[in-house]
């Protein structure tokens, strides 16, 4: 992956559960046989990533960005930046290490009828699960584009084969979609790669090509983005999915801590808490109470 801040892993493990796209596992960021949190340890800089624990107990949740089983072996995929001590300890590990994983976990996209034409939107991080809905919607024959943005081409962790087109036209320009037959719009904010701006800018000019469209629109990223999706979709009456992000401290609905704001009517005040990590991580955008 020709990105400096991003790294892969693929994940063996044996007798994994069926999983879906959206799906997303907990993966404890110390050996397996770790129990002890070391506060000595807790965001020192001078921590070893690679011989060292992250001296953290609490597991980090990674969206699963791929999925193959040979009989009873699964390969799972998944992609990081690294952002503290625990996406440091992950970026460390080397072929052979032993990684603690519990999953799948989570609701998933739910996908469309195969009428329906399918439009991703990834921004940053947010590739692993929209990479995975790509190709089980091609899987499906469902018709299938993606809109993919960085702040700059630095930070695109897709492998080019052919340079992106600078309007916004689709091109099998990134190998990580095109080897399901998808073709990609890139967007970059500062117009290093691709299109010049933000994916909604290509996402508005896609909608605006193809007026009458069956569009299903589905996106992960930072929630800002996501916002700005779901008011496009919104503003063109497009069913939209969106996978979000919490803080997950279990992953499992018993924390409490990954709350997201949806729309009840039957609440009193016409909203709720909902549990990101059970209820989601991937809502109907027209259910999320957005910025309130
Ligand atoms: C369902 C789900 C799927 C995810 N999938 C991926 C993935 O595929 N690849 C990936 O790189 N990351 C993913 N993340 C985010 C990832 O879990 C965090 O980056 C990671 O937990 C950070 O751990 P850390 O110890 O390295 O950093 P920490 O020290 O825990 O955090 C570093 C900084 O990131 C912020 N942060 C931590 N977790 C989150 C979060 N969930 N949302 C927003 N900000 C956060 C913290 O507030 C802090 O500012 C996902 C999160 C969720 C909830
Ligand atoms: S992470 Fe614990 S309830 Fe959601």
């Amino acid at each position: 992956m020709p990105c400096r801040e991003h790294f892969e892993l693929t994940i063996c493990i044996d007798d994994f559960p069926p999983a879906e796209p959206g799906q997303f596992i907990q993966v404890l960021c110390a050996s397996p046989t770790y129990r002890t949190p070391n506060a000595s340890k807790v965001n020192s800089e001078a921590i070893d990533v690679r011989t060292a624990d992250a001296g953290i107990l609490l597991r980090r949740p990674f969206s699963i960005g791929g999925l193959r089983r040979k009989g009873r072996r699964c390969e799972i995929d998944i992609m990081g930046r690294v952002v503290g001590p625990g996406t440091a300890w992950l970026n460390a590990r080397m072929p052979g290490d032993e990684i603690d994983v519990l999953g799948p976990l989570g609701s998933p996209f739910r996908l469309p009828d195969s009428r329906a034409h399918a439009l991703l939107i990834a921004g940053g991080v947010g590739l692993p699960p929209i990479r995975w809905l790509g190709e089980a919607l091609s899987r499906e024959g469902i018709a299938t584009h993606a809109i993919f943005g960085a702040q700059t081409e630095s930070l695109v962790p897709l492998t080019l084969t052919k340079p992106p087109t600078n309007i916004a036209e689709f091109s099998p320009c990134a190998a990580e979609f095109a080897e399901f037959g998808i073709e990609t719009i890139i967007t970059t904010d500062d117009g290093s790669c691709g299109v010049l701006g933000r994916v909604t800018v290509a996402m508005r000019s896609v909608i605006e090509q193809n007026p009458g469209a069956p569009l299903h629109v589905f996106a992960c990223g930072p929630e800002p983005m996501l916002e700005a999706v779901a008011s496009l979709a919104k503003a063109f009456e497009l069913p939209c999915q969106v996978a979000l992000e919490r803080v997950m401290a279990c992953g499992m609905g018993t924390c409490q801590s990954c709350v997201v704001k949806v729309k009840d009517d039957r609440a009193e005040d016409g909203w709720r808490y909902a549990l990101c990590c059970s209820e989601g991580p991937v809502f109907d955008t027209n259910d999320v109470a957005w910025s309130d």
